[in-house]
């Protein structure tokens, strides 16, 4: 069941499929959730070769540039350095409601079912599973290997939710976009955030308005 968006942590790792990361934030931030955004410089690399995009290093320089990019209101969005253990999210005292790694690469995959904790994306995401918080992964490599697929069906068992970007062709996408929203779209279910991206299997398209992009 959807409740009210409360606050998210957001993470954007070096696994190719930025789009859907980017998508996910405009997304949550128009659904009125507070958003705790963090990102591994792997995910500054590939944001430049996938889409010509600078993310921004300096926390106060990628907030005020996602924060105009997607009308956030004020206060609505945080970015969090790499090394910041202070942030709240750093602490079981203290989670986000749910956290999703979007793109998930698997690099972090791997620390995460290691249980290093070595950077604030894998600390926060230790600490969802420790708390028993809903942690969403969107990891991508194809093909997958069989470290891989260990390391994702531990995390599986430890209470991540594993969500490939695997987008259904049912719905009969046009665009890239169309199958971008796929995925978003049941990441956000997964997160308990509402939405209106496309229509559910069975149901006449519903009408909330929709989220234009940026
Ligand atoms: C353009 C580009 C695309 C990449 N795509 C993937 C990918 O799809 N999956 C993956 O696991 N790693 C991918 N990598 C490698 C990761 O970025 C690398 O392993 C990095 O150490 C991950 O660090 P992070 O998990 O801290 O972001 C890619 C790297 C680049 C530069």
């Amino acid at each position: 069941m959807m409740s009210a968006p409360r606050t998210i942590t957001l993470a954007f790792t070096g696994a190719s499929g930025l789009p859907y990361g980017l998508r996910l934030l405009e997304c949550l931030l128009a659904a009125e959730a507070r958003v705790y955004l963090l990102y591994s410089p792997a995910a500054q690399v590939v944001a430049r070769h996938e889409l010509d995009l600078t993310l921004p290093t300096q926390p106060h320089a990628a907030a005020s540039f996602f924060g105009e990019r997607y009308a956030a209101r004020p206060g609505q969005l945080t970015v969090f350095a790499r090394e910041d253990w202070l942030a709240p999210i750093a602490s079981g005292s203290n989670p986000s409601d749910a956290m999703a790694i979007c793109p998930c690469s698997m690099g972090t995959v791997g620390a995460l079912a290691a249980g290093l904790a070595d950077n604030l994306i894998e600390r926060a995401a230790d600490v969802m599973l420790k708390e028993r918080r809903p942690l969403v992964l969107v990891p991508r490599e194809t093909p997958l290997s069989t470290i891989h697929l260990e390391n994702l069906t531990k995390l599986s068992r430890a209470g991540a939710v594993i969500l490939p970007p695997a987008p259904g062709f049912y719905g009969r996408p046009t665009t890239i976009d169309d199958l971008v929203d796929f995925i978003v779209a049941r990441v956000l279910d997964q997160l308990g955030v509402a939405h209106s991206l496309g229509p559910r299997w069975g149901e006449a398209r519903i009408t909330p308005p929709t989220v234009e992009r940026a």
